[in-house]
């Protein structure tokens, strides 16, 4: 009998590319079947996975009951929590990490896998505190280890996506194009195609969980400065793009108000330590070696996309 994967974010990039990969997979699929949760089972993206022969179960991850259905019978848990930037980031995500991972044990699961992030306070001895999307992440992680169940992660790296819509190319006025953050212009940056690819880091501790149980996959296919980011998008797009390093208080007038802080702390801890701290070139290649399946590059991920500038 196969075992039940319950996959949450199923209709995000994250839990999808789980259920493409496990799906597409003649080993996967035979060893998994899946239970999609979602917030919304009637929605157009959650009723595509019906056609992929994947069980959908609505799940509210704030009702206990509702996660205790969802949880129900499940083998193998991946746990994607939600980032909302704003003061109350850091209580709202950890609750609801420490919720679906204690509801999963109860239901007896066998194994957790956890998108999760750096400890920042630790790896900047405390330099900077200031960044909660990725700390609370690593307190899942430590509270996960601390759970009677064997467990591995998948820490992603930056959403090649964001570099083409949030963070993309904007008209600088000349005919030409600017992408702009606070860092300097060679400040390295893990780049991970984020919908592709996932589900190939991930993949292969559904493959092996014995041999990854504990292990962290520092997800990304490598390291690109904004200056490379910029040259891809310029060859891939027939345009000039160039990367402009802003004042802080600058950049933060683009942002959303009340996630400035946050952000800001996040690309120049990315920029001082390094976004998986010292060690992140080998942590990067150690994953790449591991995945389920070759790893987009920035350029191929570009080509796919057909991404143009007019
Ligand atoms: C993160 O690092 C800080 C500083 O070393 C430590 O106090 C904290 O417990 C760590 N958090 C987790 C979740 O490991």
């Amino acid at each position: 009998m196969s075992k039940l994967l319950v996959v949450f974010g199923a209709t995000g990039q994250q839990g999808g590319s789980v259920i493409n990969s496990v799906v597409n997979d003649p080993e996967l699929s035979k060893i998994y079947r899946i239970r999609a949760i979602t917030r919304d089972p009637s929605a157009a993206n959650a009723q595509a996975l019906l056609q992929k022969g994947v069980e959908v179960v609505k799940g509210d991850v704030d009702d206990h009951e509702s996660l205790k259905q969802a949880l129900q019978g499940a083998h193998t848990v991946f746990i994607v929590t939600v980032t909302v930037y704003d003061a109350l980031l850091k209580p709202r995500e950890l609750a609801q990490g420490k919720a679906i991972a204690n509801t999963a044990v109860a239901a007896g699961a066998q194994y957790l896998i956890f998108s999760t992030l750096p400890n920042v306070t630790d790896i900047t001895k405390g330099v900077y505190s200031n960044v909660p999307s990725f700390d609370v992440k690593a307190e899942i992680e430590e509270y996960i280890r601390t759970l009677p169940i064997k467990s591995a992660f998948f820490a992603p790296g930056t959403f090649m996506q964001n570099y083409i819509t949030m963070m993309g190319p904007q008209p600088a006025g000349d005919g030409t194009y600017s992408i702009a953050a606070v860092v300097s212009p060679t400040a390295k940056f893990p780049l991970v195609e984020i919908s592709e690819d996932a589900g190939k880091y991930i993949g292969a501790i559904l493959a092996e969980p014995d041999k990854y149980e504990g292990k962290v996959f520092s997800a990304a296919t490598r390291f690109y400065t904004y200056d490379e980011i910029a040259q891809a998008l310029s060859k891939a797009t027939g345009k000039t793009v160039k990367y402009h390093q802003l004042p802080v208080e600058v950049f933060k007038s683009f942002l959303p108000t009340g996630s400035g802080d946050t952000v800001v702390g996040m690309l120049q801890y990315i920029q001082d330590f390094g976004y998986y701290g010292p060690q992140g070139a080998e942590l990067v290649e150690w994953s790449v070696q591991n995945a389920r399946g070759k790893l987009s590059t920035f350029d191929e991920f570009l080509a796919r996309q057909k991404y143009t500038l007019q």
